[in-house]
C-alpha cells in the first residue's frame, strides 16, 4: 500500500484507513482509490473488524480527484479506464464506515466522505464541489448525494459556484454528524465507532443496508425491505442475546452470529 495506511485494530473491533498523499492534499488518484477498495474488501471480511474509520490528515481529507492525472485525458480514455467504477465497490462495503474529516473535502474528496455512512468533522473542515471551476462537474455522486444530504437550493449553489461549505454550515445542513475542535475529531470518530462496535454486527449490517435502501427506492419498497431485514435479525443469536439481556437487566454480549 503506497498511498494509504491501514491499522486493522486501532481499537478492538475498529479499523482505520488513513489516506496518505500529504503533499498532494490526498488527491485521489486511481491507485489510491484501488488501494482503498482492496483494503475495504479485506476489512469487510475480517471478523475482528466491526466499524471502519477513514481519515486524511489535519490539512486535508482529500482535495478531490487527481486533476494532474485527469487533465489530458479524452472522454473515451476516461470511459475505457472507468477509474471511478472502483467507487461502486466501496459503496458495497457492508460494515459501517465513518469519515473523520479535517481540512479540505473537495470534489471527489467530498464525494468520498459522502460515500461513507457518517461524517465527523473538525471545525476546520471545508466541504465543496468545485469541479465547475475547472470546467467539469462532479462525477462520483456529488450531484446526487449532496442534494439528498443538504437539499436542492444549497446543493445547486455549491455545485454551480464551486463555493465551499464550512464545517458549521455543513452541520447546519445535515451533511455531517458532528463538528468538534480539530484536536478532537479522531477521538470523536473513535467514540462513535466504539459505540456501534459494541452492538450486534449482524443487526448493524442489516440496518445499514436498510437505511441505504431509502436512497435507492421509493417508500413502499423501502419499508418492505426494512421489514424483511428486521425479521431476519430474529435468525441471529445476537437478537436472542440482546432481548434476553434486556429482560434479565444485564449488558448484552454480542458475538456477530
Ligand atoms: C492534484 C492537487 C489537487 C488535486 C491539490 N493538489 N489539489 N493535485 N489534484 N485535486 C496539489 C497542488 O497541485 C499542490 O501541489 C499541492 O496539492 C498543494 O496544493 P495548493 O493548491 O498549493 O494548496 P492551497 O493553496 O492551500 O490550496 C488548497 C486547495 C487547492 C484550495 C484545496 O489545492 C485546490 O483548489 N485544489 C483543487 C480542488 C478541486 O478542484 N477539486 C476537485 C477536483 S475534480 P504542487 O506540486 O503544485 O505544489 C474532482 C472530480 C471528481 O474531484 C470526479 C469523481 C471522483
Amino acid at each position: 500500500m503506497e498511498f494509504i495506511k491501514v491499522t486493522e485494530q486501532k481499537e478492538p473491533f475498529i479499523a482505520l484507513i488513513e489516506l496518505n498523499r500529504p503533499k498532494e492534499l490526498n488527491a485521489l488518484n486511481k491507485q489510491l482509490m484501488e488501494e482503498v477498495r482492496d483494503a475495504l474488501q479485506v476489512l469487510d471480511k475480517n471478523e475482528k473488524v466491526r466499524v471502519i474509520i477513514i481519515t486524511g490528515n489535519e490539512q486535508a481529507f482529500a482535495a478531490g480527484a487527481d486533476i494532474k492525472q485527469m487533465a489530458d485525458k479524452s472522454a473515451i480514455e476516461m470511459l475505457l479506464v472507468d477509474q471511478f467504477s472502483t467507487w461502486d465497490q466501496i459503496r458495497k462495503t457492508k460494515k459501517p464506515i465513518i469519515a473523520a474529516v479535517s481540512g479540505f473535502a473537495l470534489g471527489g474528496g467530498c464525494e468520498f466522505a459522502m460515500t461513507c455512512d457518517m461524517i465527523i468533522a473538525s471545525e476546520t473542515a471545508k466541504f465543496g464541489q468545485p469541479e465547475i471551476k475547472i470546467g467539469t462537474i462532479p462525477g462520483a455522486g456529488g450531484t446526487q448525494r449532496l442534494t439528498r444530504a443538504i437539499g436542492k437550493a444549497k446543493s445547486m449553489e455549491l455545485i454551480l459556484t464551486g463555493r465551499f461549505l464550512s464545517a458549521e454550515e455543513a452541520h447546519f445542513y445535515g451533511l455531517v454528524n458532528k463538528v468538534v475542535p480539530k484536536e478532537m475529531y479522531m477521538h470523536e470518530a473513535i467514540e462513535l465507532a466504539k459505540e456501534i462496535a459494541q452492538l450486534s454486527p449482524v443487526a448493524v449490517q442489516l440496518a445499514k443496508e436498510a437505511v441505504n435502501r431509502s436512497y435507492e427506492t421509493h417508500l413502499d419498497e423501502g419499508l418492505a425491505f426494512e421489514r424483511k431485514n428486521f425479521y431476519l435479525t430474529f435468525a441471529s443469536e445476537d437478537q436472542k442475546e440482546g432481548m434476553q439481556a434486556f429482560v434479565e437487566k444485564r449488558k448484552a454480549d454480542f458475538k456477530g452470529r
